[in-house]
């Protein structure tokens, strides 16, 4: 990869050693890229923000790297494992102080205090076309099929390095051919809410690496849907980007997902919905306004029969109590979560529960993985649970 004589003495650690370190990852990045040189970004979104994945070692790391690293461009970071800003009673003390501790150091070096994994709903929204740097696999999709942004599916570290350098190697998505579709979803089944675009999306990541996706049969998906399949695309796959096509296309390769494979699916990620020994973890990716408002008209005036965490960034909850959504939800015994992921912190431990209930394919397929009991259940049947 070339670089320019500015960027070879940075990278010789003229200007720091943080500095330095950044540029030696995207000179690797580059190279698995097969990038020619690198690119300015508009805009950063960090991931590794979670005490539950980052442990103890990433936790030293971020430490040591911002006492010097300040970054240079806007950027955003996702979720912590819990609410810093009112945590429950049955969060570990040394929990929160570790993770109050990685909050610090991504303040310190200048990161916004977002703590989201859908910042392109309030705190980073850059233009059409623009080039960024964005890992949290769910964000990185959307941003490339909704917004219009250029971005790979960074990792925390990659992003961490374009947010100090500003840069980010010119390969993977950043290349036009690379946005055209290399495989094909004919959906021959009838999507009736978010959780089934997801279904279609969850289907076709998990049968090819293509960077781009094309979606047949289908129509354009709205905000909730397109969060559902940025998501799932994410969690079973390496594929980049989305598109909705109103052809079949030629030269790709092609599937054809059914009304029975859709169900199939669905009753593979579900299970009985049941009351004893259950919580429900709703925002996965995080909760908007929109999310807020539809749960909050199904389930006014009743009660959770367990207990019910709804996931969404400080912003929005700012939002969503001046519109008095955080107050009905909240009667309705809704814990409304700022920035933290309960999908990838041991909640279940913490609180002593069987199962989890959620709405979200990708909290199926990562809860799973870590060996829980979660069952995918859509918002109707988890309104199911309050009584
Ligand atoms: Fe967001 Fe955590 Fe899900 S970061 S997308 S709520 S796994």
């Amino acid at each position: 990869m070339h670089l320019t004589g500015e960027e070879e003495r940075a990278l010789d650690g003229e200007y720091g050693e943080a500095l330095g370190a950044a540029y030696r990852v995207l000179v690797a990045v580059g190279g698995l890229l097969d990038a020619p040189r690198l690119i300015p970004v508009k805009s950063v979104h960090v991931s590794g923000v979670n005490y539950a994945n980052m442990g103890d070692a990433g936790l030293e790391f971020l430490e040591e790297f911002s006492r010097e690293a300040r970054v240079s461009v806007p950027t955003t970071v996702n979720p912590c494992g819990v609410d810093v800003w009112s945590p429950g009673p049955y969060i570990p003390g040394s929990f929160l102080e570790k993770q109050r501790r990685m909050v610090d150091a991504y303040l310190r070096m200048g990161c916004r205090e977002s703590f989201s994994c859908i910042p392109y709903e309030s705190e980073n929204r850059p233009p059409p076309g623009s080039h960024v740097s964005w890992a949290e696999s769910s964000a990185s999709i959307y941003a490339n099929s909704i917004l219009g942004v250029w971005t790979n599916r960074e990792s925390g570290l990659s992003a961490l390095a374009s947010a100090v350098t500003g840069k980010t190697p010119e390969g993977g998505i950043h290349i036009e051919e690379n946005r055209r579709p290399g495989y094909q979803l004919i959906v021959d089944a009838r999507l009736d809410d978010p959780i089934d675009y997801g279904l279609a999306a969850y289907y076709a990541a998990g049968k090819t690496s293509a960077y781009t996706i094309s979606f047949q049969g289908i129509p354009e998906p709205g905000p909730q849907a397109a969060k559902q399949m940025a998501a799932a695309i994410g969690a079973a796959g390496s594929s980049s980007m989305f598109v909705i096509s109103g052809e079949r296309l030629k030269g790709v390769d092609v599937d054809v997902f059914s009304g029975e494979q859709l169900l199939r699916l669905r009753m593979e990620l579900g299970g009985p919905l049941e009351v004893e020994g259950s919580i429900v973890i709703l925002g996965c990716p995080f909760y908007g306004l929109e999310e807020m408002r539809s749960l909050s008209a199904m389930v006014e005036g009743r009660v959770a029969r367990v207990p019910i965490f709804l996931q969404t960034s400080k912003s929005i909850y700012g939002e969503a109590e001046e519109l008095g959504l955080v107050d009905s939800l909240s009667s309705s015994g809704v814990t409304i979560l700022k920035g933290a992921c309960y999908t990838l912190a041991p909640i279940d431990r913490w609180i002593g529960a069987d199962h989890v209930y959620t709405d979200s394919i990708k909290a199926v397929h990562y809860m799973r993985m870590r060996g829980i009991d979660a069952r995918l259940a859509s918002l109707r049947e988890i309104a199911l649970l309050f009584t």
